[in-house]
């Protein structure tokens, strides 16, 4: 196969794992020790904006202290290899592919920013919100974490869906596959004719939706998926 020319990648909690950052499905994941209900909905935030701030003021506090791991890397190296040519989608809201060097959509948002409900102002989030924290812009408060809660639409829908319906190659890495509308990605990369690859330490939601499989640790498999793809190229 020549070197795709139109590249989507699909990142999920599974990419930060090895940085230290918990995944939300898997065994005592976040998950399993918070409910949805009370720390990721609109209605959490209206019922309970500091227990919400809480929840994400820590989570901003381990993601800060987080570095890259080689799949990171890897994927920084694959975007300078080709120019233009590979999007990165995530669904992770740390800021690790961008501490690598990568461009990344936040499809769910970023922990590190803040945005006003009112006035629809983004800032770099102080490192503990509380809903006393007003807008720096309007001053309205309690503000909100800058990320995409469930119930919310996510970021940049419509440049995906032309990323992926223009793209030749589309890889999924580190997600389960249980939350749309991400999960349903692979299906309209398969609708434009691109090869499908997952990369994840098991199988996943959506693994029979693939063509190709990679197991293991994304800090193995993701840096020799880009190897490989590199060696195609040359
Ligand atoms: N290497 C590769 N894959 C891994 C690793 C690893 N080291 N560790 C875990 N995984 C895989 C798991 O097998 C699982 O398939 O990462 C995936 C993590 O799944 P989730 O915890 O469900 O995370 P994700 O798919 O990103 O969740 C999607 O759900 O709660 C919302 O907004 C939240 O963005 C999140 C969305």
């Amino acid at each position: 196969m020549a070197a795709p020319d139109r590249i989507v990648i699909l990142t999920g909690a599974g990419l930060s794992a090895e940085s230290g950052l918990g995944t939300f499905r898997d065994k005592g994941g976040i998950w399993a020790q918070h409910r949805i209900e009370d720390v990721a909905t609109p209605e959490a935030f209206a019922r309970d904006p500091a227990r919400v701030h809480d929840f994400y003021s820590q989570r901003r506090r381990q993601a800060a202290a987080a570095t890259p791991n080689p799949a990171h890397l890897a994927l920084a190296r694959l975007q300078r290899a080709h120019p233009g040519s590979v999007a990165i989608v995530t669904q992770n809201v740390d800021g690790l592919h961008e501490a690598a060097g990568s461009a990344a959509l936040h499809m769910h948002g970023r922990l590190a920013d803040a945005l006003c409900p009112r006035c629809g102002h983004r800032w770099p989030a102080p490192p503990e919100m509380t809903p006393q924290t007003p807008c720096p812009a309007c001053t309205a408060a309690p503000v909100r974490p800058d990320v995409v809660w469930f119930g919310e639409i996510p970021h940049h829908m419509e440049e995906i869906a032309a990323l992926l319906d223009a793209c030749t190659l589309f890889a999924a890495i580190g997600t389960s596959g249980q939350v749309y509308p991400a999960a349903g990605f692979v299906s309209a990369a398969q609708d434009s004719g691109a090869h499908t690859v997952e990369l994840n330490l098991t199988d996943s939601e959506i693994s029979a939706a693939f063509a190709e499989h990679r197991r293991g640790p994304a800090s193995r498999s993701v840096p020799d998926w880009v190897e490989d793809l590199l060696q195609k190229a040359r």
